[in-house]
């Protein structure tokens, strides 16, 4: 969480900074602030709220400056207020630092800085981080660089931090551990930031920090990094393959709603290039290099957060159905504090959006030192997870910048059908016929999600007449029960409203207490092998006075007599049904999101990456 951007060279730095705090501003926002340094004077602005609310209060102030750093802020430690909002200074105000991640062991070095005098203004542990720089520089009369490479070997947690100085106007120092940190580098001049975006329109040459080191930052000079350790390291440069049109909404209300709109495309594109149904090859370059490991393999067990773990939920049913290999799946946030008992023919597939996320990462280096073969599906490209693992295959959906997940889900679901009946083939589990079937029905399946974004009218009206309902239920049965959980964390994430996603026939054992006419019941009843049982579901919750939402095949006639509403999708393989059942539950989230007059791009309390436990 937090997102952090900087600029040193020629051109003026507030226009770049405040634009590239919009571009992150789905990391946080509850405050934003930013620094800049003109002829050895540091100027900083910080306010509670989102970025515009900063933007509006420095309209009127001196924004001059070729120097400058910026941050939006999900607040970790202290509420968020103007105080609490980055950037901070130390105590002589000579420095100024933008910090994202958590200083876990703040408290024992704020006593120490207490008691050599230094006073703390805010309630944050970043404030620490700018005393301790300072007071290395002051006792050892260090240089900045070294200073904070200092600093930072006293520091356990987390950081990735930025730190300007008005005695060293020349350069920037960054550094990383466990947060990312990516600098771009142009024709005299670095961009720093917590993503590529907000660099991409300058440059596409960037270099991602490793853990632990330091970059010493100065226009005129190669990039100089150093580890914590104070090894000297020779920076990767790397070429950016963003596309800058994916960053900006493209004519559409919010970044939510061109996200599930753009799941025809991002779906063909993590399939793209990956599978051919004519001649019923699958060709994926991280299973071809662990394909053994893969065949061999004792158990796959799946770990992610949030919309990824129910991405790997499907996961489940793919891999047990199509290639008869056991699968557990886990929350990343149990999974790494619970001495899981791993082989070494185990696969671990991390499932990440953003390839960000701490818990996730902190379980891959668990896995990892059991002994575990990792392999990750992500969706940004050069992110902490996808370094970390062993192999993987990206998830090709661009850039998502809505804080819910849509476009991510269905591609990760995507690519886990691929690795599943690449090895379900291989494996000879699937008979030449099923498996080539059913890749020409993944073939499809963008062109099925089209068809199903038509029903957005259908849905719109739902949502007109649901929005004021104060719970939900979300049923589903075998690969479609994921679907209710992740049709239940939408409604939740954006509108608030209070929903529960639950496998349909477990439903009788406690949620349907709670059913009454006040109770909307959304259910996945598109044709599948167990139509018949979800028929009885829907009269059980239908015989205590629910409103029934079903989402059905088209032509079907047994639920929708039954159902109070019916949406249609086309027809298809139950096991790649997720792919599409979920579209018209992302819609009638958005809806209904819209119609309460919530902010559906920037939910409160929620952050789109989380970078801390
Ligand atoms: C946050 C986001 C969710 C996301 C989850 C996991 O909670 O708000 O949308 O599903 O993190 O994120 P990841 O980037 O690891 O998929």
């Amino acid at each position: 969480m937090c997102g952090i951007v900087a600029y040193i060279g020629p051109k003026q730095a507030y226009p770049l900074l405040i634009k590239g705090l919009h571009r992150l501003e789905y990391r946080g926002y509850d405050s934003a602030g930013v620094a800049l340094m003109h002829d050895n004077k540091i100027c900083l602005y910080k306010s509670k709220g989102k970025v515009s609310d900063l933007e509006q209060y420095i309209s009127n102030k001196d924004t001059k400056g070729n120097v400058g750093i910026g941050h939006t802020r999900w607040a970790t430690h202290g509420s968020p207020n103007d105080v609490n909002a980055h950037p901070h200074y130390s105590m002589s105000e000579d420095l100024v630092i933008i910090h994202n991640g958590i200083i876990e062991n703040y408290a024992t070095l704020k006593e120490g800085l207490s008691k050599r005098g230094y006073i703390f203004k805010s309630e944050t542990d970043t404030e620490v981080l700018a005393h301790l720089i300072e007071d290395i520089q002051k006792k050892g009369n260090y240089n900045l660089f070294e200073a904070v490479r200092l600093a930072l070997s006293e520091v356990v947690g987390a950081y990735a931090i930025v730190v300007m100085s008005k005695n060293e106007p020349n350069h920037l120092i960054a550094a990383k551990k466990g947060s990312p940190m990516v600098i771009g580098i142009g024709e005299n001049e670095f961009y720093m930031a917590s993503d590529a975006t907000p660099i991409v329109e300058h440059t596409r040459n960037v270099v991602y920090l490793n853990d632990e080191e330091v970059a010493l930052i100065e226009p005129g000079n190669d990039l100089r990094i150093i580890t914590v350790g104070n090894h000297e390291i020779t920076p990767y440069i790397q070429q950016l393959q963003i596309e800058l049109e994916l960053l900006e909404k493209g004519g559409y209300d919010h970044f939510m709603l061109k996200e599930i709109n753009e799941q025809q495309r991002s779906i063909r594109d993590s399939l793209r290039g990956r599978m051919d149904p004519n001649t019923g090859r699958i060709s994926m370059a991280g299973i071809i290099d662990f394909e053994k490991k893969f065949l061999q393999a004792r158990r796959i067990i799946i770990i992610g957060c949030g919309t990824s773990w129910h991405a790997g939920l499907v996961g489940e049913y793919l891999f047990e159905e199509y290639a008869r290999i056991p699968v557990e799946v886990e929350y990343a946030s149990e999974f790494r504090y619970r001495n899981p008992i791993l082989y070494e023919d185990d696969i671990v597939i991390a499932i990440s959006q953003s390839g960000e996320t701490a818990d996730t990462l902190a379980a891959i280096q668990l896995a990892k030192q059991k002994g575990a073969t990792i392999f990750g599906i992500c969706n940004v490209v050069g992110s902490s997870i996808a370094r970390a693992t062993d192999a993987g295959a990206y998830t090709h959906a661009g850039p998502e910048i809505g804080v819910a997940s849509t476009k991510a889900f269905t591609a990760q679901v995507s690519v886990l059908a691929l690795i599943a009946l690449a090895l379900g083939n291989k494996n000879g589990n699937l008979s030449e016929t099923a498996y080539r079937k059913t890749l020409t029905q993944l073939d499809r399946v963008p062109e099925m999600v089209s068809e199903v974004l038509k029903t957005e009218e259908v849905v719109k009206r739902l949502a007109a007449l649901f929005k004021d309902a104060r719970n939900f239920l979300y049923l589903g049965r075998g690969v479609n029960f994921p679907v209710a959980l992740e049709g239940a964390l939408k409604l939740k994430e954006i509108s608030y409203i209070h929903a529960e996603g639950y496998p349909a026939a477990e439903m009788k054992h406690g949620p349907i207490a709670l059913i009454d006419e006040q109770m909307p019941v959304v259910v996945i009843a598109n044709r599948n092998t167990s139509y018949e049982k979800i028929v009885s579901n829907i009269q059980e919750v239908k015989a205590r006075g629910a409103q029934v939402i079903a989402i059905v095949t088209k032509g079907d006639k047994e639920v929708t007599r039954l159902a109070d509403y019916a949406i249609e999708i086309p027809d298809i393989d139950e096991l790649l049904s997720p792919l599409i059942t979920v579209v018209p539950l992302q819609l009638l989230s958005y809806h209904i999101a819209v119609l309460r007059g919530c902010n559906v791009d920037q939910p409160r309390n929620l952050a789109k990456s989380v970078t801390v436990e």
